[in-house]
């Protein structure tokens, strides 16, 4: 059993608490390999940003879970470098955690905070199984999201065609059945880069989200599948010999008004995939006799720097919040 506080990480009760108290949101970027990693601990050191490093089932099994758990360990060190001896708050979240034993493992490997997603389930087999990782988890001070309301799009490997919306009425039941720390809640958003068809509205429901507040006020809300989906890396993509058509994210100023409410973390995935694939196809059809992987891979995660930054700083509000 390693303990997350002995890896110097920290659960997210406390980055929630001071984010919802200064109307900003958590990043929680997903990470696979050391390149996005390094991508993210730079830009929210330099940026004196709080940031949870997001581990999905699938990058776990990519990354394996015991070279995740010294990557988190030297991340905080690089952390500390950069900042001359302060290190930013970062925590290491399981990202749509699927069964109870999944959720224990990563718990046993120096994970800080776990997210198990019964969303798929009926009211009461989600209440359940959330209400049992949260009972384990909270033995270890490891914080836990839930979930409530279904994303369109692909989810748990389950496509849903279209969303079911987190009913408002059903949040407090959710609460007091399970203990969780944080809910992440369906109001429009899904997974991926196709988030909307071309010609529809591209808007989120902001007012499904306030009736949610209304009736848990000072809870932790996440919004899952927030990534904007910038065009300058869908036309550099196709620019360069990819075929991404119609691919469209949620607007940045609608994710600037949820992080001033009670989103306290917000997700992002699909933006950084995009920026690393832009930047990675642009060196090999620029030099096509390149074959350093430094060559491609360094500018890339520096256009993963850059995207990461301008997310404190402009769409999340986090940037400066790390030592509050
Ligand atoms: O919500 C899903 C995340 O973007 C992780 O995706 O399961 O392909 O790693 P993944
Ligand atoms: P995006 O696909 O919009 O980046 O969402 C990521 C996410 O929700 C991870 O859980
Ligand atoms: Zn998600």
């Amino acid at each position: 059993m390693v303990n997350y506080k002995d890896l110097g990480l920290v659960n997210t009760r406390d980055m929630f608490k001071k984010a919802m108290a200064g109307h900003y949101a958590i990043p929680a970027f997903n990470f696979n390999n050391m390149e996005q990693l390094q991508a993210i601990i730079a830009a929210c050191s330099e940026e004196e940003s709080p940031v949870i490093l997001q581990v999905s089932k699938g990058a776990r099994n990519y990354a394996n879970q015991t070279l995740l758990r010294y990557l988190a360990q030297g991340a905080v060190e690089y952390a500390r470098e950069i900042g001359g001896g302060k290190v930013i708050p970062i925590a290491l979240h399981l990202d749509h955690g699927d069964s109870f034993e999944l959720c224990q493992s990563c718990i046993e490997f120096g994970f800080s905070s776990v997210m198990i997603d019964g969303s798929s389930k009926s009211f009461d087999d989600n209440v359940a199984l959330t209400k049992k990782v949260v009972e384990y988890a909270h033995k270890f001070d490891v914080t836990v999201e839930g979930e409530l309301g279904v994303l369109a799009g692909v989810e748990d490997e389950v496509k849903a065609e279209q969303h079911t919306y987190t009913r408002p009425e059903e949040v407090q039941a959710f609460l007091n059945g399970t203990g969780v720390d944080s809910l992440a809640i369906s109001i429009g958003t899904s997974h991926g880069a196709y988030k909307f068809k071309p010609g529809t509205d591209p808007r989120i429901r902001l007012d499904i989200l306030k009736q949610i507040e209304e009736r848990i006020p000072g809870f932790p809300i996440v919004l899952h599948g927030s990534s904007s989906v910038p065009q300058e890396y869908v036309k550099m993509i196709n620019q360069y010999g990819g075929q991404l058509k119609d691919a469209i994210g949620i607007g940045e100023d609608q994710l600037r008004e949820a992080s001033k409410s009670a989103v306290c973390k917000i997700n992002i995935d699909s933006d950084g995939r995009l920026a690393m694939t832009a930047g990675v196809r642009k060196v090999l059809m620029e030099k096509p006799a390149e074959f350093d992987p430094r060559k491609y891979l360094g500018p890339a995660r520096d256009m993963l720097k850059e995207l990461y930054k301008h997310k404190v700083i402009n769409v999340l509000g986090s940037a400066h919040h790390a030592f509050d």
